[in-house]
């Protein structure tokens, strides 16, 4: 309900501020990291995209400010500012409705990569772009890249992997990333401007995946999907391509549009399990829907809800699809075995694995494509 009050609201101010500058507008957009895959109509991409007029960052630089103040920041209040304000700028951003997207693609013939037109908090979304014929389908796991015509911004990457094979579905926040989600303020100082940080140990575990789950070289298909706003994905692909160069892959993040920094805070860290759960799940079932032949490794950790989220996606789509649940115990999460033993119903107990963080360095030794967990 909050949600919808919000949207609408957003669709007014953004008529009345074209009607009141009755200018051409000149928007921006971002196209999103995206898998690609093989159909029987051809190489299809998953996209995203984003269009979006930045209205007023002078008066976002003071709510930023702000907040960082609540948080009690101490001396470099300046620079952590500037540092979030980059961050989330597309938090400052007000997505524009009913915009057509045109992209343009490298490596592919008679590619008709198009896009629906922006809905009333400006994303463009589908699961079947068609790419024609690229140059990667007959090779293994292979990138190229996307744009918005006539955008200058760096291009997504598309992220082809074959029908076969394996992947690493992954968790990014307490997962990969030290997020902190379980502390309020941490996981704001986290987020807004401290340097990101892995978890200890995961850069070289997914390096080590990279290779041991390449089955008939054909490489793992890496896909992360986070409950964070879709606003964070510069950030959050930045901290992928540093940290985790070899385990690269297009993230699935939330979209929803909403202004306010205490209350993306708030949304992050609580919010109701149930619709945390059913958002992942309906993240994990497109995918399945794009490689329902793989069978993936599901990483997630205890913070958030990634126990009850892979346990009902294996229910729902079986081991074939689901190989093995590994979970990261994360300090203070709710930890105790009914927790799992509920999360985990139905679920074969050698299936899963819940680690603590002196065991990530052992995780490389387990055979996850000889079909152990
Ligand atoms: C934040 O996460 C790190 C890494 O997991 C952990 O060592 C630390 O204790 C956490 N801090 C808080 C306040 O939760
Ligand atoms: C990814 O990292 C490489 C090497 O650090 C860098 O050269 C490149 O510009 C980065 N790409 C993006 C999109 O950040």
């Amino acid at each position: 309900m909050k949600h919808i009050i919000i949207t609408s609201f957003s669709v007014l101010v953004f008529t009345v501020a074209v009607a009141a500058l009755a200018l051409p507008i000149k928007t921006k957009t971002l196209v999103l990291d995206s898998p690609a895959f093989q159909s029987s109509s051809g190489t299809l991409a998953a996209v995203q995209s984003y269009v979006y007029l930045s209205p007023d960052m002078s008066s976002f630089k003071d709510k930023v400010k702000g907040f960082l103040t609540d948080l009690q920041v101490g001396d470099n209040l300046e620079r952590n500012t500037d540092t979030a304000c980059e961050r989330m700028k597309l938090f400052a951003t007000l997505g524009t409705p009913e915009q057509k997207v045109k992209l343009s693609i490298q490596g592919c013939n008679d590619a008709k990569p198009e896009l629906p037109r922006t809905d009333h908090n400006g994303i463009a979304i589908s699961d079947s772009v068609n790419l024609g014929t690229c140059s990667f389908a007959s090779s293994g796991s292979s990138t190229l890249t996307l744009k918005a015509s006539g955008e200058d911004d760096a291009p997504a990457t598309v992220y082809f992997s074959p029908p076969h094979g394996l992947g690493v579905i992954s968790d990014i926040d307490d997962t990969i990333k030290i997020t902190n989600v379980t502390d309020h303020d941490k996981m704001a100082q986290n987020t807004l401007y401290k340097d990101p940080l892995p978890v200890p140990g995961m850069p070289e575990l997914y390096k080590s995946l990279a290779q041991s789950l390449t089955t008939e070289t054909i490489p793992p298909q890496f896909l992360y999907v986070s409950g964070s706003p879709m606003q964070l994905q510069p950030f959050l692909s930045s901290f992928l391509n540093s940290t985790y160069p070899a385990s690269k892959g297009p993230i699935f993040l939330q979209t929803f549009s909403i202004f306010d920094l205490p209350k993306i805070f708030e949304s992050l860290g609580s919010g109701a399990d149930a619709e945390k759960i059913e958002y992942k799940v309906s993240q994990i079932t497109r995918i399945q829907k794009m490689y329902p032949q793989k069978s993936f490794l599901a990483i997630g950790d205890s913070g958030e809800m990634d126990p009850e989220v892979y346990g009902e996606v294996y229910r729902r789509f079986g081991k074939d699809f689901i190989r093995c649940i590994w979970i990261r115990k994360v300090l203070d999460a709710k930890n105790n075995p009914a927790r799992f033993v509920a999360a985990f119903k139905g679920v074969p107990t050698e299936k899963t694995r819940v680690y603590e963080d002196e065991d990530i360095e052992s995780l490389e030794g387990i055979n996850v494509a000889g079909s152990q967990c």
